[in-house]
């Protein structure tokens, strides 16, 4: 009699490498059936940038040369699986720094080569949402859609709305600096180090989140978001102070800077959950790491709020492994002749007549009026 493999006898078990480079981290991870972490591998290029007070691209796409194999072969044997036991591959194909992008893809390329596994290029705002599904259960079961999903990053401030799994709509973004990008511009002119966002939220601690009124762009009748006037109130508030002997109040200043973000980000977030009747909100990306932030949504909002922890708002390789999982169930895999798209919009893949291959993307219309 042949031999049938455990796997084989119980259901079906899809086990995804995830690969990610899309900006500073190197990341690899393996997960099972979309949900199960086996492994998640971030090498963080943090101190490498720290220097420039923001990302160095092209320090970040050779330093993801040098870092991606020992990251690649420590999450499969965390993981205990070979590369010949994984179902997929799936690698962030955008939107990121396009250096970073092609090295990450070269080489889920070249492994898909090798190990004749199907190659999956997941769009890293998808990723970052679907974070969510490995917030584990019982939490996890609260995600019911419609959906309202805030996704605030270094590079990316977006308000999406999901009207199921994997079918998004564009509301809105940021018509200048995204959140996150805001957090690391402030927290160079108050001297903190890189980056802003975890330097600015140690400084507010202690400070007065009411100590200066600076602007909130509320861009009533849209749901985009701008945050470089906040920026330069900053800016013009630390110069006016600079003239005094007394030294920069950097704590009030952090606060008061931290504040105005989250009312915003909080304020239009519920409104369109309101508007849009959505049954549950989430808010992933680097930015809902913030303390402040999460406190806001979670006692502020009346339904049900999903934010990922820690270690999963910031890039990681997971993520991408979580989306790769639904499009490898829905036989939307990619060729080897895939390019990086470093400005790819979020778009409605599911519409997509032939997969993530490009022609065939739907942007959706802009529903913001
Ligand atoms: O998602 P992410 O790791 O990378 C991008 O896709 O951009 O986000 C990085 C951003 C940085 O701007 C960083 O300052 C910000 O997330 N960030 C935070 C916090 N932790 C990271 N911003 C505010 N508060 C935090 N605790
Ligand atoms: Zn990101």
């Amino acid at each position: 009699m042949p031999q049938v493999s455990q796997r084989s006898l119980s259901k079906p078990c899809y086990r995804i490498l995830g690969i990610e480079s899309s900006c500073d981290e190197t990341a690899a991870a393996v997960v099972e059936n979309g949900v199960t972490i086996l492994s998640n591998v971030v090498a963080s290029q943090a101190s490498l940038h720290a220097p420039f007070g923001g990302v160095f691209p092209e320090v970040a796409s050779r330093q993801h040369l040098i870092t991606f194999s020992p990251v690649i072969e420590q999450a499969l044997r965390e993981a205990h699986v070979e590369l010949c036991e994984v179902d997929a591959i799936a690698v962030t194909r955008g939107p990121g720094l396009p250096g970073s992008l092609v090295v990450g893809m070269n080489l889920a390329k070249g492994l898909a080569m090798v190990s004749g596994k199907p190659l999956i290029g997941v769009h890293h705002l998808e990723a970052h949402l679907l974070s969510t599904e490995l917030i584990g259960e019982p939490e996890r079961n609260s995600i019911a859609y419609p959906a309202i999903g805030l996704i605030v990053s270094g590079g990316h401030t977006e308000l999406v709305l999901i009207e199921e799994p994997l079918r998004y709509r564009s509301l809105g973004g940021t018509l200048d600096d995204a959140a996150g990008e805001a957090f690391d511009k402030v927290a160079r002119l108050l001297n903190l180090p890189y980056p802003g966002g975890p330097s600015i939220q140690i400084a507010s601690k202690n400070g007065d989140a009411n100590a200066f009124a600076f602007p909130r762009a509320w861009l009533e009748g849209s749901w985009n978001f701008s945050f470089s006037g906040l920026k330069t109130a900053v800016l013009r508030e630390v110069k006016r102070l600079e003239r005094f002997a007394s030294g920069l109040p950097v704590e009030d200043l952090a606060a008061s800077f931290q504040q105005a973000v989250v009312d915003v980000l909080v304020g239009k977030t519920l409104l369109a959950a309101e508007t849009f009747q959505a049954k549950s909100i989430l808010v992933v990306g680097g930015v809902s790491a913030n303390q402040a932030l999460r406190e806001a949504f979670l006692s502020q909002s009346s339904l049900p709020v999903l934010i990922p922890p820690l270690f999963l708002c910031t890039d990681n390789a997971a993520m991408v492994a979580v989306v790769g999982y639904w499009r490898f169930l829905k036989g939307q895999v990619d060729g080897l002749e895939m390019d990086v798209l470093p400005n790819w919009p979020l778009v409605s893949l599911s519409e997509s007549p032939q997969s993530t291959s490009g022609g065939g993307l739907v942007v959706l219309p802009d529903i913001s009026e």
